[in-house]
């Protein structure tokens, strides 16, 4: 099984990093295969809405705003699951996560018989490390792209600074069950 881990923030080792370490590490325990996706590293910029606002992306289902959303939507394909994890900014999930599932979503939604997420296992990840309000909203956001792409649900965790220790051990073993089932 391959797993693509998909993580939003500036920071390399903040909250969102060690989200996706910890899924990284369920991942591998159960013998699967990961790609860890740092979307900051990345020049991925927001849908331009071309046209009229629905733009061709609909019926080509590819983007025309060249930069690394091809490549990173192209290897997608060859996923067997994906986990996403966004710091909580403003209770939402961060610009880097917003643009990057904005065009996804565009490509996807109206896609038939797509190989890229639909009927694939999606793990969401709502890492709110100040208050922790906006956690919920965050993932409502989250919950709706799933569903717009159709991916399979399997679990939308919110992680704060209070429930940090059991959450990120939370986040272990959902991957690490994500991935066994699918070797099953
Ligand atoms: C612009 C901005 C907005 C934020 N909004 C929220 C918020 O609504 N709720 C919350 O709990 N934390 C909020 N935070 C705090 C981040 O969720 C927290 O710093 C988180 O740990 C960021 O992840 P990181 O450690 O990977 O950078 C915000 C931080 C920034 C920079």
């Amino acid at each position: 099984m391959k797993i693509m881990i998909v993580t939003a923030s500036p920071n390399a080792d903040g909250l969102t990093a060690a989200c996706g370490e910890h899924a990284r590490l369920g991942a591998a325990i159960s013998g699967a295969e990961t790609v860890m996706i740092r979307l900051n590293d990345l020049a991925i910029g927001m849908c331009r809405a071309c046209g009229d606002g629905w733009g061709d992306c609909g019926e080509r289902h590819v983007c025309r705003t060249a930069d690394d959303f091809q490549k990173t939507h192209e290897m997608m394909g060859q996923m067997d699951g994906f986990v996403f994890v966004t710091p909580v900014y403003w209770g939402d999930m961060s610009e880097s996560a917003k643009a990057f599932v904005d065009r996804v979503r565009r490509c996807e939604a109206f896609k038939k018989d797509s190989r890229y997420i639909a009927g694939k296992p999606v793990i969401c990840v709502a890492a709110a490390g100040g208050t922790g309000n906006g956690c919920m909203t965050c993932l409502g956001t989250m919950e709706r792209f799933v569903d717009h792409v159709k991916g399979v649900k399997v679990d939308f965790i919110g992680v704060t600074r209070k429930n940090r220790e059991y959450k990120l051990r939370t986040i272990y073993e959902a991957v690490k069950s994500m991935a066994e089932s699918g070797q099953r």
